[in-house]
């Protein structure tokens, strides 16, 4: 029986969902969703925060600041209600109204960015914002999740080496990218197992991470409008980009089989059955990652007037029909 002390001391690592039923393809979910801060973001905010405070960068004026879609942000709430010091999210707009109060729930502040970058959009802003921050107060740290070498050394340490463990024969793994921190550290200890595995990146469309062109995307946790600094593309074997209206009836279709996740999900589990339909063969062992669960999608994701609002009248009608279990062309 686990018992514990502080909320940092629980995560399930040992969870997958066998999707075969469900898509007609070979693929084991990792579940990341099952710990305090109901993300994979956990990971990387305690290796980021542990290695500030060892470093001396974190002291007891410190307010620590991030920019963050949602998760890392309740991740960074959680660390520093359980650990004592302040914390400010800088988000945007397509932040989840119940990960907003999540955060604030926790003790934490939030910005919400209302107006992107003219060039580099929502999370340019961000960044901006937290520049500015930093300029004017030195009390204010920045972690920069997204070239801080702690972000992907966490999955390097943890979420690589549970996955090698429970799939020895491993053939493809599949990773949503966002600031390719998960992808960074699973990618690098796979290459330094020097297991044959294929490593595959899953982004939505308009993200800019893999040279794409920027458009619209509305679904938190995946895809960038500025490209990270930590990717290295050598250590990617193959890139799917995927459509959130994919992402969206990936999603429903889950949902409709008992199992509620969030949206970069639908995205990673859409992404990995298209690789899989043309370069899989019956006995493929492979795993993609879920980063959280779809609770905190209910009023985006998971809402009718929402879906429709955004994707058109037929977008529910294309998850109905995946829902059954047919791929519309
Ligand atoms: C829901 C969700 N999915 C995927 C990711 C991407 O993870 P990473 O930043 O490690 O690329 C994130 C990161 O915030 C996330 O919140």
């Amino acid at each position: 029986m686990p018992v514990i002390t502080a909320p940092l001391e629980f995560n399930e690592e040992q969870l997958y969902v066998d999707l075969e039923s469900m898509f007609g393809y070979p693929l084991f979910l990792k579940c990341e969703g099952f710990n305090f801060a109901g993300s994979i973001k956990l990971k990387a905010a305690i290796e980021m925060v542990t290695s500030a405070e060892q470093s001396g960068l974190v002291t007891e004026d410190t307010i620590l600041v991030e920019s963050s879609s949602g998760n890392l942000g309740v991740a960074l709430a959680l660390i520093a209600a359980s650990r004592g010091f302040q914390f400010l999210c800088v988000t945007d707009t397509r932040c989840n109204l119940s990960t907003r109060r999540l955060i604030e729930a926790l003790g934490s502040r939030v910005h919400i960015i209302s107006e992107p970058h003219p060039e580099r959009g929502f999370l340019g802003a961000r960044l901006d914002y937290v520049h500015s921050l930093c300029a004017s107060d030195s009390r204010y740290v920045w972690l920069n999740q997204y070239a801080n070498p702690s972000n992907w050394a966490a999955h390097y340490r943890t979420t690589g080496p549970a996955i090698a463990h429970q799939f020895p024969n491993l053939d493809a793994r599949f990773i949503g990218t966002g600031t390719t921190g998960t992808l960074m550290g699973c990618a690098r200890y796979f290459r330094e197992l020097d297991r044959p595995v294929r490593i595959v990146a899953v982004d939505s469309v308009g993200s800019v991470t893999f040279g794409g062109g920027p458009g619209r995307r509305m679904i938190p946790g995946i895809g960038t409008s500025v490209r990270p600094p930590m990717l290295d593309e050598s250590f990617v074997d193959d890139v799917v980009m995927v459509e959130e209206v994919d992402t969206i009836r990936a999603c429903h279709q889950m949902a409709r089989n008992g199992f509620l996740f969030g949206g970069s999900t639908g995205t990673v589990v859409s992404g990995a059955m298209d690789w899989l339909a043309h370069h899989g063969a019956p006995g493929t062992n492979s795993v993609a990652i879920a980063p959280d669960l779809g609770e905190r999608y209910l009023d985006t994701l998971y809402q009718t007037n929402w879906l429709q609002g955004l994707y058109g009248e037929d977008v529910l009608n294309v998850a109905e029909i995946a829902a059954a279990g047919v791929r519309p062309e």
